[in-house]
């Protein structure tokens, strides 16, 4: 039987996605580490690029669970070396029980799970950053409830993460009201399948307007590095400030992936302040991927079993 993979977050239904946020709260809470459902199972997790929370959450969530995770660097593995990705896929699919692949390109992870025997997960890719949107969701029902016709604001670059949010806003049904300068807007395609679900605005105070929640993400993503000054440039007037907060609801929340650049993106006054659950969100990476390893690794009757 082929595994099941979370590429993007259209891999998960709207129920699914719903349920899986339960179980990330229900974890959260219960913080049974007698309960060891992978026990033994050992995650394997390549990263071309850096990283802190998807490392530590990861990591921390196996360990929990009573599995292992491995770091695998190119830098110090045969990846690094021009090993075609279908056999390192094929090699190390045969030895561990789960793969999560942060890379540059989204078709490596696409051809590692084609390869793969085991579950693969999406640990952000230039495309997409599924894994965030599962706990930036749970992060919104725990401060508000269910998300379903509310009016989320993207401020920003179209990059990986707005990719991601426009996936969301169509599994779980909200409006997602996009600000970004022109030459940095998401892909055409992705915009394209979202439909009535996504609106333009040509500035950052339109956007927000009536929102229930202000998302912002850095202007120069991770690969993108010598473009930070040209960025800086184009993204001047697309910072969340408290100007932008105002013009949202009152109790509107803001969030951020993290790493966030204080003064560019977004203010001091709008990160630090009492709109923002950047931490909560952090945090939930940890529940939210517990949950999804889960799912890939015990199947849906276990947990629905769990939830009982
Ligand atoms: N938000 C996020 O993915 O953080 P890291 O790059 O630290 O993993
Ligand atoms: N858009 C950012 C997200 C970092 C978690 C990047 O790709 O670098």
């Amino acid at each position: 039987m082929k595994p099941r993979h979370f590429i993007s977050l259209l891999d998960l239904s709207g129920d699914e996605l719903r349920q899986l946020i339960n179980r990330a709260i229900t974890l959260k809470h219960i913080r049974d580490h007698d309960y060891q459902p992978l026990k033994g199972q050992v995650l394997g997790m390549i990263f071309e690029k850096s990283s802190t929370r998807t490392r530590v959450s990861f990591e921390t969530g196996m360990a929990h669970f009573g599995g292992h995770a491995v770091f695998l660097s190119p830098r110090d593995t045969q990846l690094g070396r021009g090993e075609p990705i279908s056999d390192s896929a094929k090699v190390i699919s045969r030895m561990v029980d789960c793969v999560m692949l942060r890379t540059h390109e989204h078709e490596t992870v696409t051809k590692f799970a084609e390869n793969s025997r085991v579950p693969v997960i999406n640990g952000l890719t230039d495309k997409e950053h599924p894994c965030q949107l599962l706990a930036d969701m749970q992060t919104y029902f725990e401060h508000r409830g269910d998300i379903a016709g509310k009016t989320v604001a993207w401020i920003g670059d179209g990059n990986n993460m707005c990719h991601s949010y426009i996936h969301a806003a169509m599994i779980l049904g909200f409006t997602l009201n996009i600000a970004s300068p022109v030459g940095y807007l998401p892909n055409s395609d992705i915009v394209a399948l979202a439909a009535s679900h996504v609106h333009f605005f040509d500035n950052s105070i339109s956007a927000a307007k009536g929102a229930d929640l202000v998302v912002t993400d850095v202007w120069a993503s991770m690969g993108q590095e010598t473009e930070q000054k040209l960025r800086e440039v184009a993204f001047k007037d697309y910072q969340v400030t408290a100007q932008v907060m105002a013009a949202a609801k009152p109790d509107a929340l803001f969030m951020h992936c993290l790493p966030a650049h204080r003064g560019e993106e977004v203010s001091a006054e709008v990160i630090d302040g009492s709109h923002s659950v950047v931490f909560d969100e952090a945090e939930n990476r940890l529940h939210a991927q517990k949950a999804l390893l889960e799912l890939l690794l015990c199947g849906n009757a276990k947990i629905s079993l769990l939830n009982d």
